[in-house]
């Protein structure tokens, strides 16, 4: 039931306190949490920044639709997913499960070529897009996470990708900013916190077949 709680207490928060820093130990468990997401064949083709910094969010914030939340918030988290997919990010992945897990490398390779075949038929639209939704399940894990350590948080696609891959040099990295999120505490005056959640109904949004 706690899941639940956590997810009843949590809003898409408006306006932080500026004042208000999250700890380096939440932080950690935060990172542990986005760690530890789902992702397709387990490869995490994403890579997470976390921005303390106020200059560089200050420059973000005109790129955001000049959202508070950027600049007011604790940090700003931007999860970048890999535009091109290559056998290397394969190879790098089957290192890492041969050495996590005791066998040798070649003995994955019949996997490996498995993905290599799978990954090939992509056009560089599928992948990237496909990279770009794993994104949203570790933004789902921040969220959880956060509401679970009472952080707030807010989830945003209201920024202009290509100005935050300019601005934080993403683009030579072979990266893209997806989805960002802020994380912080809210502010006394936020009154979105006390608007009660609009859900469908659970007979609307499920159908059991
Ligand atoms: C992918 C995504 C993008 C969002 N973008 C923004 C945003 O740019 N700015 C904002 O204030 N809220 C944003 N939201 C928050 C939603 O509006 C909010 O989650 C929704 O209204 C449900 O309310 P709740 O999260 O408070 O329960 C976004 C949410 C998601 C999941």
């Amino acid at each position: 039931m706690n899941l639940i709680k956590n997810l009843e207490w949590r809003y898409a928060t408006k306006k932080f306190d500026s004042s208000k820093k999250v700890s380096s130990e939440n932080l950690e468990l935060i990172k542990k949490a986005i760690q530890l997401s789902a992702s397709s064949y387990g490869l995490q083709l994403y890579k997470i920044l976390i921005i303390e910094s106020k200059a560089l969010r200050q420059k973000l914030k005109s790129a955001s639709w000049g959202q508070d939340q950027i600049t007011e918030a604790s940090h700003l988290i931007v999860f970048c997913n890999y535009t091109d997919v290559n056998d290397k990010h394969i190879e790098g992945f089957l290192n890492m499960t041969a050495k996590s897990q005791g066998i040798e490398v070649k003995n994955l390779s019949g996997y490996g070529d498995f993905m290599k075949s799978k990954i090939k038929k992509m056009t560089r639209s599928d992948s990237f897009h496909w990279t770009s939704r794993q994104t949203y399940l570790a933004l789902g894990n921040l969220l959880s996470e956060c509401a679970e350590l009472k952080i707030d948080s807010c989830p945003m696609e209201g920024f202009e990708p290509e100005k935050y891959n300019e601005i934080l040099g993403l683009s030579k990295q072979g990266l893209n900013a997806a989805v960002i999120a802020t994380i912080g505490y809210r502010s006394d005056e936020d009154h979105t916190q006390n608007r009660p959640k609009v859900r469908k109904p659970l007979n609307e949004l499920f159908e059991v077949l």
